[in-house]
C-alpha cells in the first residue's frame, strides 16, 4: 500500500533522502525515488526543499556547492514514469505496454483494466483508491501480460482475473 501523504513528515523524508544519497548529480534520481516511495508522490514543496538541501549540504566548501535548479529536479520528477508530481491513489497500478506483453494478450487486458476501473492512463479514481499508469518493460516479458499493483507483480494476467486482483486492494 502506498503511504498516506498527510500523515508523513515531508521535510524529514526529504532531509533523510538527501543525507542518505548525498549532494551529487548522480544522486538526484535516487533522492527523488526515495521521496516518491516514502511520501507517495513528489509535491512542489519537496522539490524546493531538496534543492535547498542539495545546495546547502553541510561539509561542502562554497565552490563545492551543487548548483541545481528546481526546474531541473521538477524535469526529472515529471519525466520518469515511476515518479509522480501529483498525488496518486492509495494503490498504483503499472501496466506494461511494451511489445512482448502487448502481443501476449496485453492489448485486450489493457482494455479490460480501463473498463473495470473506469480509468484511462494517468487517472486516479474519485475515491483515491487506484491510479493507473502505463510503463515500459518491467523485465519479466516471459510471463506477459504483466502489471504491478504497488509492489505486487502479476504475470500471465487475463481479463477474468482482474476483479479478484483489484479486490485485494482497499
Ligand atoms: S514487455 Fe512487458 S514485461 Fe517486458
Amino acid at each position: 500500500m502506498f503511504n498516506i501523504a498527510e500523515e508523513k513528515d515531508l521535510a524529514g523524508i526529504v532531509e533523510a533522502a538527501v543525507t542518505k544519497h548525498g549532494a551529487q548529480a548522480d544522486a538526484f534520481i535516487p533522492i527523488l525515488l526515495e521521496i516518491n516511495h516514502e511520501y507517495g508522490y513528489i509535491p512542489g514543496q519537496a522539490i524546493r526543499l531538496a534543492r535547498k538541501l542539495l545546495h546547502d549540504l553541510p561539509g561542502k566548501s562554497p565552490e563545492e556547492h551543487l548548483l541545481v535548479s528546481e526546474g531541473q529536479l521538477y524535469g526529472l520528477a515529471s519525466f520518469y514514469h515511476m515518479l509522480h508530481t501529483e498525488k496518486t491513489g492509495r494503490h498504483l497500478i503499472q501496466f506494461c505496454e511494451s511489445a512482448p506483453c502487448h502481443v501476449q494478450g496485453g492489448r485486450e487486458l489493457w482494455k479490460s483494466i480501463q473498463q473495470n476501473l473506469g480509468l484511462k492512463a494517468g487517472e486516479t479514481d474519485a475515491a483515491g483508491r487506484f491510479t493507473l499508469v502505463t510503463v515500459s518493460c518491467l523485465g519479466v516479458c516471459g510471463v506477459g501480460p504483466v502489471m504491478l499493483v504497488d509492489d505486487d507483480m502479476y504475470g500471465n494476467v487475463t481479463p477474468e482475473q482482474l476483479a479478484n486482483i483489484f479486490a485485494k486492494y482497499e
